[in-house]
């Protein structure tokens, strides 16, 4: 093994890089070192290799540290025979970085809420950043339903990963949100989705 991810199978920004070893068939090159973590008790591994405290992060054979998952899929896409999960040029590129990156703003959102209902002591929670914290990504699936659905069908990509690894940690942490009913297209897109070999192997 020439590379150590440091993981742990709840994050959905540590599936997206556990999907992509498995859409490129780089999973044996990689030795994934599962952490058990908090944002108030980091592991010293991990540390060593983002100072910042945050997983996914990626050690090469040469020591050399790749954080954070957005960096990592762009550099594991450098790293197979396969059709990108990146488009390389032109303004494909752009357009499937930034709906990558919308699907990564409704992931933080997410964990946002996950952290602040089940760490902060009841009595500390805010109410109203907990709400905007959903409008976020009730927003942004709106988005998607009405604007970027044909988007979704296509190729599966590094946007598509995105998307399929939030609904999966929309199901898995807030399983009490019934978002399939505002946006039946993208439920109808994820039902199908859901079945790839990949993401199947990596549920959290
Ligand atoms: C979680 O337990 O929900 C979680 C763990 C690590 C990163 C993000 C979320």
């Amino acid at each position: 093994m020439s590379m150590i991810l440091y993981h742990t199978p709840a994050s959905p920004f540590g599936r997206k890089v556990v999907v992509m070893l498995h859409e490129t068939d780089l999973i044996e090159q990689v030795e994934v070192e599962i952490v058990q973590q908090t944002p108030l008790n980091p592991n010293r591994d991990v540390l060593d290799t983002n100072p910042a405290g945050k997983i996914p992060a990626l050690r090469l054979a040469d020591g050399t540290c790749l954080h954070d998952s957005r960096v990592i899929l762009d550099y594991l896409d450098t790293l197979h025979a396969r059709t990108p999960l990146i488009p390389r040029q032109g303004p494909e590129r752009w357009r499937r970085l930034t709906l990558a990156s919308l699907c990564d703003a409704m992931m933080e959102a997410a964990v946002q809420i996950r952290y602040e209902s089940f760490m902060r002591p009841p009595g500390m929670q805010w109410k109203l950043w907990l709400d905007n914290q959903q409008e976020k990504i009730a927003r942004a699936l709106d988005y998607f339903e009405r604007e970027a659905i044909a988007e979704l069908e296509g190729e599966f990509d590094v946007a598509s990963l995105g998307m399929a690894c939030l609904l999966g940690y929309l199901d898995f942490r807030i399983p009490t949100w019934a978002w399939r009913s505002d946006c039946p297209r993208i439920a109808a897109w994820y039902a199908r989705t859901g079945e790839r070999p990949s993401l199947q192997a990596t549920r959290p």
